[in-house]
C-alpha cells in the first residue's frame, strides 16, 4: 500500500536527502556555537530516513507496525533517559554503550538475513548470492568485534573491570590463529558447505572473543581513542548491513560514521603524538589519574587561595587553562564566577583548550559552554600559544600533560613531540589540583618546581570557590 505510493526514484532520493542533513549535523557539530543546529539536522535526517524505510516497508500489517512502534519507543525512551542522566565525564563510557548496540544489531540482521534470506529478497534459485553472504560475513565480523570490544571498553571506563592493560602471553598468535580459523569458516560456507549454520555460529562467536582480545590489552585511559575507532567500525558494520537490506540511508550513514570515526582516532592519536598503531597494540596509559603521591624531593612553592586571589588581582591579564581535573571536579561554574570577578576589575581573561585536554574531543569546550562561557573569550592551542609570553598569570586548573616541557625537552617522554600550551613563559603560573602527582601519561610534570610556579593544592571546584571568595 504504501510501498506503491514510494517510487525507487523517489526513496532513492529521499535517502540522499537525509544523507545531506547528516554531513550538515556534523559539520554543524564542529563547533559549540553551531552544535544545537547541528543536531536538529541530525535529527531532521534521520526522521527522513525512517519515514522513508516505514513507507517502503513490504509488510506493513498492524501487528508490524506496532512492534516497529514499539521498539522504536522503548529505545527512544531509555535514550532520552541515559543521555540526560549521563554526567559529561561519562560519555565515553556511553558512547562505548551505544556502539556496543550499533555492533550487535549488525551481527542480529546478518543472523535474520542468513536464515531467512528470502524475507530479505537474497534467494536466487534457492541460494543466497555469493555477494550477500560475504556482506553477512563481513556484518557478523565487524559487528561482533565492535560489540564484545565495546563492552570492555565500557567496562573499563566505568571502572567495573580493571583498567589497566591485559597483556596475554602469545596474544597475537592467539588472535592470528582466530583470525586464521575465521577465514577458513567464511571460505567453506562460500563453497556451499553443509553445515554452514554451525560455521556461521563460530564465525560469530570467534569474532565476539576477537573483540575480546583486541581491547583488554589496552588501558583504561587509552579508551577514548579506542572508542572513537570502535564507533567507526560500527559505522562499517552498518554500512556493510545497508548493502544485505539494500538500504541507501543505512550505507550513508554507516559510511559517514565509520570514516568520521576513522578520522577523529587520527586526529586524536596526532594532537597526542602516539601512533595508532601504538594505541592499538594497547600496554600504555594505564589510568594515571587519581592524586598519586610521586616522592619528590625538589623544593616547590605552595600557596593558598589568599596568595592567588592577591596575585591575580595584581594581573593585567590571565589566561586559564583547563584540564580533565577541572572536568572530574565540575569546576567550570565556579571558575567563570571567579572570572567574572577578574573581568569586572578589569583584567583580561581568556582560555586557552589544548586539543586533547580531558579525556574526549571538545571535552574542555562543551563544559566551558555548559558555564555559559563566551566563545569569544576561548582560543585554541594554535591560537593562544604565543601570548602567555605576555601573560601575567597562567591559572592552569586541573591540566597537567597538557602543560608539560618534557613534551619538547625530553626524547625518551612518552609525550615526546606533543604540542604543548606553554604556560611556563607566563610570569607567574599557578597550578590547580589536589597534590603534586602524575596525569593521563603517568610522568612527573617539571613545571611543579618552577621558580615562577606556585601549586594551589585542592580541589578545582573548592580551590575557585574560595579564590572568588578571597578576591
Ligand atoms: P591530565 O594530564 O590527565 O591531568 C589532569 C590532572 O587533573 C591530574 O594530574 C590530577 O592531578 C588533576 N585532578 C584530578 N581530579 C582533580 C580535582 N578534582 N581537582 C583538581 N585537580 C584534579 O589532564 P590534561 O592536562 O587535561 O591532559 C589530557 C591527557 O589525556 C593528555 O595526556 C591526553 O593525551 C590524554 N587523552 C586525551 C584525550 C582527548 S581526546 N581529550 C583522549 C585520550 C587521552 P591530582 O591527582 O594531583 O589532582
Amino acid at each position: 500500500m504504501f510501498s506503491d505510493f514510494m517510487s525507487v526514484d523517489l526513496t532513492a532520493s529521499l535517502y540522499l536527502l537525509s544523507g545531506v542533513f547528516f554531513i550538515l549535523a556534523i559539520r554543524g557539530l564542529s563547533s559549540p556555537e553551531t552544535a544545537r543546529i547541528g543536531n536538529y539536522l541530525g535529527m531532521s535526517g534521520m526522521l527522513i530516513a525512517f519515514t522513508v524505510t516505514i513507507l517502503n516497508l513490504e509488510d506493513n500489517s498492524l501487528s508490524n507496525l506496532i512492534l516497529i512502534v514499539a521498539g522504536i519507543s522503548i529505545g527512544g525512551l531509555i535514550g532520552t533517559f541515559l543521555s540526560k542522566k549521563v554526567a559529561m565525564t561519562d560519555m565515553p563510557q556511553m558512547v562505548a554503550a551505544l556502539n556496543s548496540m550499533g555492533g550487535m544489531s549488525a551481527v542480529l540482521v546478518a543472523w535474520a538475513a542468513f536464515l531467512s534470506p528470502a524475507a530479505f529478497g537474497l534467494e536466487i534459485n534457492g541460494y543466497i548470492a555469493t555477494a550477500s553472504m560475504v556482506e553477512m560475513l563481513l556484518g557478523i565480523f565487524v559487528g561482533a568485534i565492535t560489540f564484545s570490544g565495546s563492552v570492555i571498553a565500557f567496562l573499563k571506563l566505568q571502572g567495573l573491570m580493571k583498567s589497566a592493560p591485559v597483556i596475554l602471553p602469545l596474544r597475537h598468535v592467539i588472535s592470528i590463529g582466530i583470525f586464521s580459523i575465521i577465514l577458513v569458516c567464511s571460505y567453506l560456507i562460500l563453497i556451499g558447505s553443509q553445515y554452514d549454520q554451525v560455521l556461521f555460529l563460530v564465525i560469530s562467536i570467534l569474532s565476539l572473543a576477537l573483540g575480546l582480545l583486541l581491547i583488554i590489552p589496552i588501558g583504561g585511559a587509552d579508551m577514548p581513542v579506542v572508542i572513537a575507532v570502535l564507533n567507526s567500525y560500527s559505522g562499517f558494520a552498518a554500512a556493510i548491513i545497508g548493502f544485505t537490506l539494500n538500504n541507501l540511508a543505512l550505507v550513508i550513514t554507516g559510511a559517514l560514521v565509520g570514516s568520521s570515526g576513522a578520522i577523529l582516532s587520527y586526529i586524536m592519536c596526532v594532537a597526542m603524538n602516539r601512533s595508532f598503531f601504538s594505541v592499538i597494540m594497547g600496554g600504555f596509559g594505564d589510568e594515571g589519574v587519581g592524586g598519586e603521591q610521586v616522592k619528590e624531593t625538589r623544593p616547590v612553592k605552595i600557596g593558598s587561595a589568599d596568595d592567588a586571589a592577591f596575585i591575580l588581582k595584581n594581573a593585567s591579564s590571565v589566561i586559564i587553562v583547563p584540564g580533565y581535573g577541572m572536568a572530574v571536579a565540575r569546576a567550570q561554574n565556579s571558575l567563570k564566577e571567579m572570572v567574572d570577578k577578574l573581568k569586572e576589575m578589569g583584567i583580561k581573561v581568556t582560555y586557552a583548550i589544548h586539543p586533547v585536554a580531558g579525556r574526549m574531543p571538545g571535552h574542555m569546550n562543551v563544559l566551558l559552554a555548559e558555564a555559559d562561557v563566551p566563545y569569544d573569550d576561548i582560543y585554541e592551542l594554535t591560537e593562544i600559544n604565543s601570548d602567555f609570553a605576555q601573560a601575567d598569570v597562567a591559572f592552569v586548573i586541573g591540566a597537567n600533560d597538557v602543560t608539560n616541557p618534557a613534551a619538547k625537552s625530553d626524547p625518551n617522554s612518552p609525550i615526546f613531540g606533543m604540542p604543548i600550551l606553554e604556560v611556563e613563559n607566563a610570569k607567574t603560573v599557578l597550578f590547580v589540583k589536589r597534590s603534586l602527582g602524575i596525569g593521563y601519561a603517568g610522568i612527573d610534570n617539571d613545571l611543579f618546581y618552577q621558580e615562577n610556579t606556585m601549586m594551589l593544592l585542592d580541589d578545582a571546584k573548592k580551590m575557585s570557590e574560595d579564590i572568588s571568595a578571597s578576591i
